[in-house]
């Protein structure tokens, strides 16, 4: 589903350059739960913002879905990642002063679907993560787990085939972890590829291949 051939990433920034990936090629399968530890500074965020298309890479290839990628418009780009990814962060990344309704529904704005049709998926997307009840609370009362279930409803409305959660569990107490990590499940169960990050052997776990990062490269690939 997602391959990238030799792919690096530098950042020049003032006069620093730092050599954030260093030639990774490797092939995701649709389907798989994949799951990438290593130290802090190794490329992981950097080599998940190149997976969904966040950021280009400096050289090398990526094809997702047996497309290249790579040579494709921004505004394509984005269309193409609205469409088939979503993306759940460390720090939650929602609009505190509007409801979880506003927040799950921000991602079909920008999409095609009728007005009609949008309100059900909404409210499928919030049960999934078993906030129903929460719908029209502004988003900054939730707790920690809450907030972070509320980004897997956002990631989740449009139906993406990939999931990707840059260590989703780490600003949260281990029962909220936990329970976020069961909704990831559930939907790798469900069918979605689901390609995570983290910090924690027990939440990488949960994953059926395991990914280790050390300074830029691949260190070991293994399944689970
Ligand atoms: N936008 C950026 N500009 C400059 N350097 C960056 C940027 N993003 C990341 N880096 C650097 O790239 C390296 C890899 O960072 P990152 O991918 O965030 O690592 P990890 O997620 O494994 O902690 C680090 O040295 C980091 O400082
Ligand atoms: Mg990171």
């Amino acid at each position: 589903m997602i391959t990238t051939r030799a792919i690096t990433k530098t950042y020049t920034d003032e006069d620093i350059i730092t050599n954030a990936l260093r030639s990774i090629t490797l092939s995701i399968e649709q389907g798989e739960f994949v799951a990438i530890m290593g130290p802090s500074g190794s490329g992981k965020s950097t080599l998940l913002q190149m997976l969904s298309f966040l950021d280009r890479p400096t050289t090398g290839i990526i094809e997702f879905q047996g497309k290249q990628i790579t040579d494709l418009s921004d505004s394509e780009l984005a269309e193409l990642r609205n469409r088939t990814i979503g993306f759940v962060f460390q720090s939650f990344n929602l609009l505190a002063r509007q409801t979880v309704y506003a927040n799950v529904e921000l991602p079909l704005i920008y999409g095609d679907l009728k007005p009609e049709l949008r309100a059900a998926r909404i409210h499928n997307a919030i049960e999934a993560v078993g906030l129903s009840e929460k719908t029209k609370i502004h988003a900054g009362k939730l707790s920690g787990g809450q907030k972070q279930r509320v980004a897997i409803a956002r990631a989740l409305v449009t139906d993406p085939s990939v999931i990707f959660a840059d260590e989703p569990t780490g600003n949260l107490d281990s029962v909220s972890g936990t329970q976020v990590m069961e909704i990831l499940t559930d939907l790798h169960k469900h069918g979605k590829t689901i390609i995570l990050v983290t910090h924690d052997l027990k939440t990488a776990h949960y994953a059926n291949r395991l990914i280790t990062f050390k300074d830029g490269m691949i260190e070991s690939d293994k399944k689970l």
